[in-house]
């Protein structure tokens, strides 16, 4: 693709000469966008560059180490993993509204991000994978739109910590992103990763986050994206995902026996931007299939519905 080749090659020049022989910090999400941003910059300043990765305890299944992996082993990426997911459900013991609880994930992601990048006081910029449209929606390109954006992504950063931004991909749309990272050599489970919350499976458990709630849904969870995947339908969907409805029971039955368990969400939406979606029409085979494994694998699960709401009215995560 000699479009984004000449991308990289005039991005690769920028970065060089705005950083010159300074440090810079990336803060990886997993996500598309921090990913190409980070393989972007790596590419100009190589080691000068150090990434860190926060496992908050709150990622899909076996998501952290794939994460992991693939920026350390394929990237050849300077990485800090930190799992802090201790210190994340401690904060989040108790707490049940939803912007509480991106209030507390927040908060702990600077602790932890301040306490890890401790050795890079002597850092200047900081890499971040702000998009075109991020900086539409957030009403400027003044430099302000930023800021909000790292609020959102990453629960905003120390006071004290003056660092310059690094902004990459600030004039490209999503598929032109998606593009770069095919460019830059990044693994198709990286490029075509659906979009994903900051704070995780924290608003995807209606109700408080425990350690073994989030498990619980990892699995009905991974199961819902597993079975897209079967039906060939991943990248037709914005995204799609299972919710748990922690705390509301029903009741069932299996074999000979009354079950008294926790509902299951299947959520999956068609999407440009996010602003607006559609829920998916989903083959009721697939969606079968879906359901009869959440209610077979998942222990405490006996009940999964389908959610046919559009956005607006509703919004695409359920917090
Ligand atoms: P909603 O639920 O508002 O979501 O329709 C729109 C898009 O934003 C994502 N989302 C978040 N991303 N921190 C994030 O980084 C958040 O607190 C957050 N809440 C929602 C959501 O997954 C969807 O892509």
């Amino acid at each position: 693709d000699w479009a984004m080749a000449s991308v990289i090659e005039e991005q690769v020049a920028l970065i060089r000469e705005q950083v010159g022989d300074e440090r810079v910090i990336c803060a990886l999400s997993g996500g598309v966008d921090s990913s190409v941003a980070a393989a972007l910059v790596h590419q100009a300043i190589g080691h000068q560059l150090t990434c860190i990765y926060v496992d908050t305890g709150l990622m899909r299944k076996n998501e952290s180490a794939q994460v992991v992996e693939t920026y350390g082993r394929n990237m050849g990426l300077e990485l800090i993993h930190v799992d802090a997911s201790e210190q994340f459900f401690a904060a989040l013991a108790g707490v049940t509204e939803p912007e509480a609880k991106r209030k507390a994930i927040g908060e702990q992601f600077i602790r932890v991000f301040e306490k890890h990048t401790g050795g890079l006081r002597d850092a200047k910029f900081l890499v971040q994978g702000t998009l075109y449209p991020d900086l539409i929606e957030s009403g400027g390109t003044d430099g302000t739109a930023s800021v909000i954006k790292s609020h959102h992504n990453v629960g905003g950063l120390p006071d004290d910590m003056e660092l310059e931004l690094i902004e990459p991909l600030r004039d490209l749309f999503k598929d032109e992103v998606r593009a770069l990272g095919t460019e830059l050599g990044l693994p198709d489970e990286m490029v075509w990763r659906q979009p994903f919350p900051g704070p995780g499976l924290g608003v995807r458990i209606i109700g408080e986050v425990t350690p073994e709630r989030v498990a619980l849904l990892q699995e009905a969870d991974a199961i819902v994206r597993e079975e897209l995947k079967n039906a060939g339908l991943e990248r037709e969907i914005w995204q799609s995902y299972a919710a748990l409805l922690a705390d509301v029971r029903s009741v069932g039955v299996m074999g000979d026996e009354r079950t008294y368990g926790n509902p299951v969400v299947i959520r999956a939406v068609t999407s440009e931007d996010a602003m607006t979606a559609d829920w998916a029409r989903i083959p009721y085979e697939t969606l079968e299939v879906m359901s009869q494994r959440i209610i077979n694998e998942v222990d405490g699960v006996n009940r999964v519905v389908y959610d046919i709401t559009s956005k607006p009215p509703g919004t695409i995560e359920w917090e």
